[in-house]
């Protein structure tokens, strides 16, 4: 890969793991690695506009690195947001963005309120199936804040990402909790050996079905990039031709609703009213969403990233592959 592109992956994965998102930090690695040797991943990412409206664009993203074209698309959003007030960044024939957050956070920090929506291959069935239809069709926003670190909220609308059960049966878990995954007949369980990455539950049910369907529809079909049984949206776990992932950003410029500085004192006031309210029994902190990553991050600035050993002995594998130091 080109130096500055490997750089922003890089940076990319150790950020989600200083966060504490482990599920989409260095644990991609040897993914990321086996999809660049067996040529669905392009080591160089050519993006390029397929049309430019102003306020909206659409662009390719070459089926090279999701973190390259996405840093495009995002810096992209936010420069089109401050120009028209509203604007929406598609990008169609890319791969994994990894944490959403990464992208929303980017843009609240230049004082724009973002919006991220990703679809990706067929794993996940619609509500009450069995046929894999739809990704865990993350979605992320981020709003400024003043003095207050910003507000990231970042899920997907499975009630887990499906990494969190791959880390799991890596680290040996026996157990995963309640309301993660169903077994292959499509029973809840919590048996992490029986839990099928072929059956995520939806958040909430039939309402988190409905958001990872708004994410479908616009991250798939409104990007012109793959959705639902399209054949390059195949599961990238069985292994597929081509895996195209579609996303779309969409940007708000705050000044153009009320002046900025007016609405980041807002902000923090409502996340101080948010930790000044009573708590329930036995809960240390009330937060909104992002605190538990902010606040993560510092601590691991701090004290450093904890790795489990299979995935340090991981690292260490593709490390001396590459004629590069292992960890250990
Ligand atoms: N690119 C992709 O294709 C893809 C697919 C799926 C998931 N993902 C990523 O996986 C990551 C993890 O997703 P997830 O659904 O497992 O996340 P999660 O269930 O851990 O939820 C995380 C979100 O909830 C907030 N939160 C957690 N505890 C809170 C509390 N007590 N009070 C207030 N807010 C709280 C966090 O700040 C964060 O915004 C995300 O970064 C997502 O973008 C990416």
């Amino acid at each position: 890969m080109p130096p500055d592109e490997a750089e922003l992956v890089a940076d990319n994965l150790v950020e989600a793991d200083l966060r504490g998102i482990d599920s989409h930090g260095t644990n991609l690695l040897a993914l990321y690695v086996s999809r660049l040797e067996s040529g669905h991943l392009r080591p160089t990412t050519a993006v390029s506009v397929v049309r430019d409206d102003g306020s909206t664009v659409v662009l390719d993203g070459g089926l090279g690195f999701g973190q390259v074209a996405g840093r495009h698309a995002i810096d992209l959003a936010v420069d089109r947001g401050r120009a028209h007030g509203v604007a929406a960044v598609a990008v169609r024939e890319s791969t994994h963005l990894g944490a959403l957050a990464t992208y929303t956070e980017r843009a609240a920090h230049a004082g724009i309120f973002a919006m991220a929506f990703q679809n990706g291959p067929t794993i996940v069935p619609p509500f009450g199936g069995l046929t894999p239809l739809m990704s865990t069709n993350p979605f992320s926003y981020a709003v400024p804040a003043g003095d207050e670190p910003p507000i990231v909220y970042d899920v997907a609308t499975t009630t887990v990402a499906g990494n969190k059960i791959i880390l799991a049966k890596k680290r040996g878990d026996a157990t995963i909790p309640s309301g993660w995954a169903n077994d292959d007949a499509g029973r809840p369980t919590t048996d992490t050996a029986a839990a099928s990455v072929h059956h995520l539950q939806w958040f909430g049910g039939h309402k988190g079905y409905g958001i990872a369907l708004l994410v479908e529809l616009l991250a798939g079909v409104l990007a012109g990039s793959c959705f639902g049984h399209t054949e390059h949206t195949a599961s990238l776990l069985h292994g597929a031709d081509r895996i195209a992932k579609g996303y779309v950003f969409l940007t708000l410029d705050v000044d153009r609703f009320v002046p900025v500085a007016e609405f980041r004192r807002q902000v923090d006031a409502l996340i101080r009213d948010v930790h000044a309210g009573e708590r329930a029994v036995g809960v240390e902190a009330v937060l909104v969403p992002g605190e538990l990553e902010y606040r993560r991050r510092a601590e691991r600035l701090r004290a450093g990233i904890p790795l489990s050993v299979p995935l340090i002995d991981e690292i260490d594998g593709l490390a001396r592959a590459a004629g590069v130091a292992p960890l250990r």
